[in-house]
C-alpha cells in the first residue's frame, strides 16, 4: 500500500479555533516517520486551503459556515477520489469532523459498497432541524447517509450512497434526542462504551467489523479522538468523561489490522490548543502506527 496524507485544517465545523492545527500537530508527532518505519511509501499532498476570514454567524445559525464548510469538503472529495483512483490509501487529517463528507464522498466515488467504522465519544447524526449547536461536525455522518442540508449532502454526486446498515459507531456517550430517534430510525449499530464495558473490547470489535464486513469491498475507519477518555486525549473540542482508555483504542486498531479491512482512514479533532505536550496527536499518531500494523515484538 502506498499511503496519501491529506491535510485539512477546517475549524469551521466545531466552531472553535485550534483544530485547524491538528494536521501539523499530528506530522509533528512523527506521522511519517512512523509509517515509513513500517514500509509504507507515503507522499504528503499538504494542506487543502480554507478561508481563515470568515465572519461569524449570526446567533442561533443552524447550519453555521455552511458555505466554506461545503466548499473544502467538495475539494477534499475530490482530492480523496483522485488519490484512491491512482491505487493510493488516503490517510485524512483534520481538522473537526465535519471533513468526513469530503472524505467519505470521495471513497465512495471509488468503492460503491463502503463499510465505516466510526469511533467517536459522539454520533454526529444532527441536522439543521435537530441540532441544539448548529455545529456541522455534529452533522457529518448524517449526511453521507443522505440527510441533511442538500449542500452538504449532495457533495461529490448522489448517486453512491452510504447505507445505514453499513455504518457502525464505536465509543458513543454523548448522544442528542434528535440523533437516538435517527439512529433508530435508520438502524445505525451503535456500540456504546456500556457495550465496551460489559463485553470488552475484543467482542465489540468483533462484532463490528463483522457488520462493516458483511457485503461491502472495504472499510473506511473515522477516528475522532474524543472517543478516546479525556485523561489520554485531552486535545479535543468536545470532550466527554468516561471515553475508551488508550489501551482498548491501541487494541481496536491493531484488530482492525489484522482483519485487514481497511480502504481509507480519518483522524479528527486533535487541537493542539487545547492539550499538553501535544498529547493527542502523539496518541493519533500511536493508533494510526497500530492500524497499519506496529506491533510491539
Ligand atoms: N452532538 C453535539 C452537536 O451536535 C456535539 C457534536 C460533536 N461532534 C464532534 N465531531 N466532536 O453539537
Ligand atoms: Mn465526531
Ligand atoms: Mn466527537
Ligand atoms: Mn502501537
Amino acid at each position: 500500500t502506498d499511503i496519501t496524507v491529506i491535510g485539512v485544517p477546517l475549524h469551521y465545523g466545531a466552531d472553535r479555533k485550534g483544530v485547524d492545527l491538528g494536521p501539523d500537530a499530528i506530522r509533528g508527532a512523527n506521522l511519517h516517520e512512523r509509517l515509513h518505519a513500517l514500509g509504507y511509501a507515503v507522499e504528503d499532498a499538504g494542506d487543502l486551503r480554507v478561508d481563515r476570514t470568515l465572519q461569524p454567524p449570526a446567533p442561533g445559525e443552524k447550519l453555521k459556515y455552511l458555505a466554506e464548510i461545503a466548499r473544502v469538503n467538495k475539494e477534499l472529495y475530490a482530492a480523496v477520489a483522485d488519490h484512491m483512483g491512482k491505487g493510493r490509501f488516503p490517510l485524512v487529517l483534520g481538522g473537526d469532523h465535519s471533513i468526513a463528507i469530503g472524505t467519505i464522498k470521495g471513497v465512495l466515488s471509488r468503492v460503491k459498497r463502503l463499510g465505516v467504522i466510526w469511533f467517536d465519544a459522539h454520533t454526529d447524526v444532527n441536522t439543521e432541524a435537530t441540532t441544539a449547536s448548529g455545529n456541522i461536525h455534529g452533522m457529518s455522518l448524517a449526511a453521507v447517509l443522505g440527510y441533511g442540508h442538500p449542500d452538504l449532502v449532495s457533495i461529490g454526486g448522489t448517486d453512491a450512497k452510504l447505507r445505514p446498515e453499513n455504518v457502525v459507531i464505536i465509543g458513543a456517550r454523548s448522544v442528542d434526542p434528535g440523533e437516538r430517534a435517527f439512529l433508530k430510525e435508520k438502524g445505525v449499530k451503535v456500540f456504546t462504551m456500556h457495550d465496551i464495558d460489559k463485553h470488552g473490547m475484543k467482542q465489540v470489535m468483533e462484532d463490528a467489523m463483522a457488520i462493516v464486513a458483511d457485503g461491502t469491498d472495504g472499510v473506511h475507519l473515522s477516528l475522532d479522538l474524543d472517543s478516546m477518555d479525556p485523561g489520554d486525549a485531552p486535545g479535543v473540542g468536545t470532550p466527554v468523561t468516561g471515553g475508551m482508555s488508550y489501551r482498548e483504542c491501541h487494541f481496536a486498531m491493531e484488530l482492525l489490522y489484522e482483519r485487514q479491512l481497511l480502504v481509507s482512514a480519518e483522524v479528527v479533532e486533535v487541537n493542539p490548543m487545547l492539550d499538553h505536550h501535544n498529547k493527542t496527536a502523539v496518541a493519533a499518531v500511536e493508533l494510526i502506527g497500530s492500524a497499519f500494523g506496529e506491533r510491539i515484538l
